[in-house]
């Protein structure tokens, strides 16, 4: 019977890891050296996996023959030749090499040695044939994260997750902790398996049950943080910058008055007293709604400053995130332009916040649209540690009802290099990635099913940001789909590589953003923001569409860039097609790069996308022989209401700029 280690779960059963998610190798015999606690979760993957499938795991023995060894090197004289061959490991890389029949781990920290563990489940077999040459494997950054704006009450809006499309909160239950703790370890396990080591536990929209979690509720977040602990996750919460008001009932929360930053350094202690191992804060201030500095004429530097003070003697971080505009605009005014305020707000900034401040900037500068350009905001603060935020619930890519695998546009924003081909790209010159969560209670954790591809490339990206995601997509499909045939491999290949821009073709191409249903955000509504005080506005007329933001003659935000971006995106005849109408407001008649008129671009890309959906939801069909009933069947069901909805967004779309520009389909097809 060969030894087996675990896998990605890829469903849940009572019992939280379901035997799919274990997975036979080639190895009988494995040592597992060293001491720790997460030294005892490495020692217990294996056992558990010896008892269900046989196999023999040894701890801390002499010298034997061994398949695997999982080594925490100490920094004894006996270690020190080989950790000084292999170099800085730091407290998560590992070192994986096989010789001599034995393949070997070896890492320094305990999170290494976990993470090491994963890469040899995700070699599987071939982690024990033939010998390989030592190869090092380090995170590109410390900071790999998932914020769940998951609501401890139900929010007589937004529910018990904001933008929650897997059912219910891991975490919380009708106002108090859910108290599963078996799922809660085994959330840690799936997102540690994904490279995944920080969580932040609550919404970045602080309501009042959950700013309580920061003080008399934090025995709760306590609760969370010890079953994740065993993962190597470190727990964060969401804080209100007025804690000091509502909570401590003081009448300011300036970050000026003394009795403001002793509030804050007494909360923080309580909070490392019940946590030590505490990550530190998520903030939104001054943000639709949220309060922070500008209350007190204070900078958002002197607002995270202040946090980040309470935290410092402990390790703690501030997580300060960049989502500052006017949500309360008049859709008149021409001159102000939502895309512009973070860097507006924070490039004045750079240098200001302290060291443990992270600005958590969104990938583009709206909210998560499915094209938008980069933020300028991620080139132009060289003296400010900055994390990247993706959005991996789908709340404007189809809310888990839709395929829509996002890694080749997050891969395209980490390779986006800010100051062109010489300078280091976004993934290179960022402190960590972030994205807000696509978990819940969902049986397959994600809603869809196909889903959990996103949650997996966005931990393998966060690890190394220069990746090819079609590749981490592959190791997905192989932990996922163990000894899938080729059919299989290729029919997910078929449905999930062009994903996104089907989506993209059969919603809002061209960079044009926002024409989804207020409020909940899914379906077409090609003016359901048009004259509303949010700051997002497509501007079409008779005559043609899209946001002049050229420095000549719209709202400057194009000049927002370093070269080349700001001359590439200043004219119309070199903006990528892909960003014109983001860029540019031009007639219908303008004709792409492809020699397509604009109109006739709005028209073929919502008939193609449509297409597109149909053929993924006919491929699928065609794999029902190949997959777990149950998995087929959710994804099949979403299939439907995807292809009904890409339906919808093609009549509305293609009727409304038939009707305003009067221009007929070229191919004559059914327009309504
Ligand atoms: C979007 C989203 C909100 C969320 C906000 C944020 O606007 O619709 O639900 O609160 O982003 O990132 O803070």
């Amino acid at each position: 019977m060969p030894l087996t280690v675990p896998v990605l779960p890829v469903g849940i059963d009572p019992a939280w890891l379901p035997p799919e998610a274990f997975r036979p190798l080639g190895s009988r015999r494995t040592l597992v050296q060293g001491a720790g606690p997460l030294v005892d979760t490495v020692h217990g993957e294996v056992a558990y996996a010896c008892g269900q499938f046989g196999g023999e795991v040894v701890r801390n023995a002499a010298d034997d023959a061994y398949d695997l060894v999982l080594r925490l090197a100490r920094q004894t004289a006996a270690d020190a030749g080989v950790l000084g061959s292999i170099g800085d490991l730091g407290d998560e890389g590992f070192a994986y090499e096989r010789a001599d029949e034995t393949a070997t781990v070896t890492a320094v920290g305990q999170r290494g040695l976990l993470y090491g563990l994963f890469h040899v489940v995700r070699l599987g077999e071939d982690a024990f044939r033939g010998a390989r040459a030592r190869e090092v494997h380090r995170p590109a950054s410390a900071l790999r994260m998932l914020d769940h704006w998951d609501n401890v009450a139900v929010h007589p809006v937004m529910g018990q997750v904001e933008r929650g499309y897997a059912g219910g909160s891991l975490f919380w239950r009708d106002g108090g902790a859910r108290g599963e703790w078996d799922r809660v370890r085994a959330y840690g396990r799936l997102l540690a398996a994904c490279g995944v080591n920080a969580v932040s536990v609550n919404n970045v929209n602080v309501h009042e049950t959950e700013a309580h979690l920061l003080t008399d509720r934090i025995d709760q977040v306590a609760r969370i943080a010890g079953a994740l602990r065993p993962y190597g996750i470190r727990t964060h919460l969401s804080v209100t910058f007025a804690a000091p008001v509502v909570l401590g009932g003081l009448s300011t929360a300036d970050p000026f008055e003394g009795a403001v930053r002793e509030w804050w350094a007494e909360a923080v202690r309580g909070v490392y007293s019940a946590i030590p191992d505490f990550g530190g804060f998520v903030v939104k201030a001054d943000s639709e709604g949220q309060p922070g500095p500008f209350t007190y004429g204070r900078s958002h530097a002197d607002g995270a400053n202040l946090l980040a003070a309470a935290l410092e003697p402990y390790g703690g971080t501030v997580h300060w995130r960049a989502f500052v505009y006017d949500h309360r605009q008049d859709w008149r005014d021409r001159t102000t332009d939502r895309a512009r305020a973070a860097y507006d707000h924070f490039a004045p900034l750079d240098g200001e916040f302290a060291d443990n401040a992270v600005l958590q900037v969104k990938h583009g500068p709206l909210d998560f649209q499915v094209r938008e350009p980069v933020s300028p905001v991620l080139g132009a603060m060289p003296r400010t540690r900055l994390a990247v935020e993706l959005q991996a619930t789908q709340e404007y890519t189809g809310q888990q009802r839709h395929v829509c695998w996002l890694g080749p546009m997050w891969s395209e924003v980490l390779r986006f290099g800010p100051h062109g081909d010489g300078g280091a790209s976004v993934g290179e010159s960022v402190r960590g990635l972030v994205a807000v969560s696509n978990v819940g209670d969902d049986p397959f954790w994600t809603g869809h099913p196909l889903a959990q591809a996103n949650l997996y490339t966005f931990g393998r990206l966060a690890w190394q940001p220069g990746r090819d995601p079609h590749g981490v997509l592959d190791e997905w499909i192989g932990l996922t789909f163990p000894s899938a045939p080729e059919r299989l491999v290729g029919g997910l290949h078929a449905v999930l590589d062009g994903s996104w821009r089907t989506y993209e073709k059969y919603t809002a191409p061209l960079g044009v953003g926002f024409m989804v249903q207020p409020g909940h955000h899914y379906g077409p509504s090609v003016d359901g923001y048009e004259y509303s005080p949010w700051g997002t506005y497509h501007f079409a007329d008779r005559d043609g569409i899209g946001v002049d933001r050229s420095a000549a003659t719209g709202t400057g935000y194009a000049a927002q860039y370093g070269k080349p971006w700001a001359e590439v995106y200043e004219s119309a005849a070199t903006c990528p097609d892909e960003l014109l109408l983001f860029f540019h407001h031009v007639p219908y008649g303008h004709v792409l790069a492809d020699g397509r008129t604009v109109i006739q671009h709005i028209y073929d890309s919502h008939f193609e996308g449509v297409e597109e959906a149909e053929e993924a939801r006919r491929v699928w069909a065609g794999l029902a022989d190949l997959v777990d009933p149950a998995w087929h069947a959710r994804v099949a069901e979403r299939y439907e209401e995807q292809v009904r909805s890409a339906r919808e967004w093609r009549d509305q779309i293609n009727s409304y700029f038939l009707r305003k520009s009067g221009v007929p389909d070229a191919r004559g097809r059914t327009i309504y």
